[in-house]
């Protein structure tokens, strides 16, 4: 049995647009977030069929959910090569997110690192091994990838990277890694509050939304953006640069908003309250000087990110825009960790 908490994470650089086998177009990067995560445990039961087939026994917060369930099973099939352990197997997956539903947070993200934390954990166990080192994470990030290319960040704490980029030694397109170097105090307890503006099941899904990015007309400008704001973000990191971090935070939201409303067909996932609710963000920074940002998923809800340090001074802009927001609001969050092993942990206490 294996059992991990993984974390769902915000891309600040978007990684939109996809090749073969789950490989991105640009290198992105992204904050693990600390109290939005999924605890998932994994029972095996090694070949127990009669043939090479994979019986799933699947349960979301312990009640069943044929869809994901069937998105598992496509996933975990094509998982039989690298794991072999999963021919004939039967498999007990048990999921719970921290999170509610639909409330802008990626919980493919959360999921499926956490699943891919689970596999790469039995195969360890029943190699009589259990060494949780740099390849352990970096074949989870792997794993994930295969599930959800997101996901691939979620293995490692911090600020991450996933995409082969200049400015980013050991990086990969197959795999994420930890930011290289030290970021600026400034960034070190980043806070997200995520405004939830429209809860609702959104309208185009992100496996859509990159496949409209083949044959998009800035696809290639797109590409290179993502590119050199990475490698401006980088900076910003490093120096504690608020008004870079900001700046280029922002443009990487709204290019992403941009490439959906100019694909063919072109749609829109932000919600009328989500530009009133930017608008209000654009008045009360340039009055209060108050340092805070914004960025956005594939969806209409707005992540604000601002240090630690302005917790108090954010306040009044909160209240200010509950009205605009459903319930709940807002979704209070901040940078963390990365995942935790849940059986280590339960041994420990
Ligand atoms: O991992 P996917 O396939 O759900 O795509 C995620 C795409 C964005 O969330 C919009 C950006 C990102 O880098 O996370």
């Amino acid at each position: 049995m294996s059992s991990w908490q993984s974390p769902s994470n915000i891309a600040l650089i978007k990684y939109w647009g996809k090749r073969e086998q789950q490989l991105p177009q640009n290198a992105s990067l992204s904050i693990t977030l600390n109290n939005a995560v999924t605890r998932t445990r994994v029972k095996l039961l090694p070949g127990k069929l009669n043939n090479s087939g994979l019986e799933l026994d699947f349960k979301l917060s312990g009640e069943r959910n044929p869809a994901f369930a069937e998105r598992l099973s496509t996933f975990l099939d094509s998982l039989k090569g690298t794991f072999p352990f999963l021919l004939g197997a039967m498999l007990e997956i048990q999921s719970e997110n921290s999170f509610p539903h639909s409330a802008g947070i990626a919980s493919s993200a959360s999921a499926m690192s956490a699943l891919a934390l689970c596999l790469c954990d039995l195969e360890q166990q029943l190699e009589g091994t259990q060494n949780y080192q740099d390849d352990f994470f970096k074949k989870a990030s792997v794993i994930a990838r295969l599930g959800s290319g997101s996901a691939s960040r979620s293995v490692f704490g911090g600020f991450t990277v996933w995409g082969k980029h200049t400015h980013v030694s050991g990086s990969s397109d197959e795999y994420a890694v930890p930011l290289p170097f030290e970021p600026h105090e400034i960034f070190h307890h980043i806070k997200n509050t995520i405004l939830i503006v429209d809860a609702s099941q959104k309208k185009v899904s992100s496996s859509v939304g990159h496949h409209l990015m083949n044959g998009h007309p800035f696809a290639e400008a797109r590409f290179k953006q993502a590119e050199s704001n990475l490698s401006l973000l980088l900076d910003a990191i490093k120096s504690g640069n608020w008004d870079d971090f900001s700046r280029i935070t922002e443009n990487e939201a709204l290019s992403l908003h941009a490439m959906m409303m100019s694909s063919n067909p072109g749609y829109m996932l932000m919600h009328p309250n989500t530009l009133v609710v930017l608008d209000k963000l654009k008045h009360f920074r340039e009055k209060s000087k108050v340092k805070i940002c914004f960025t956005l998923d594939a969806g209409p809800n707005i992540h604000l990110l601002y240090p630690e340090s302005e917790t108090e001074a954010v306040k009044p802009f909160l209240s200010d825009v509950k009205d605009y927001c459903v319930n709940p609001a807002m979704i209070d969050d901040q940078i963390g960790y990365g995942p935790i092993n849940l059986q280590t942990q339960a041994n420990e206490t």
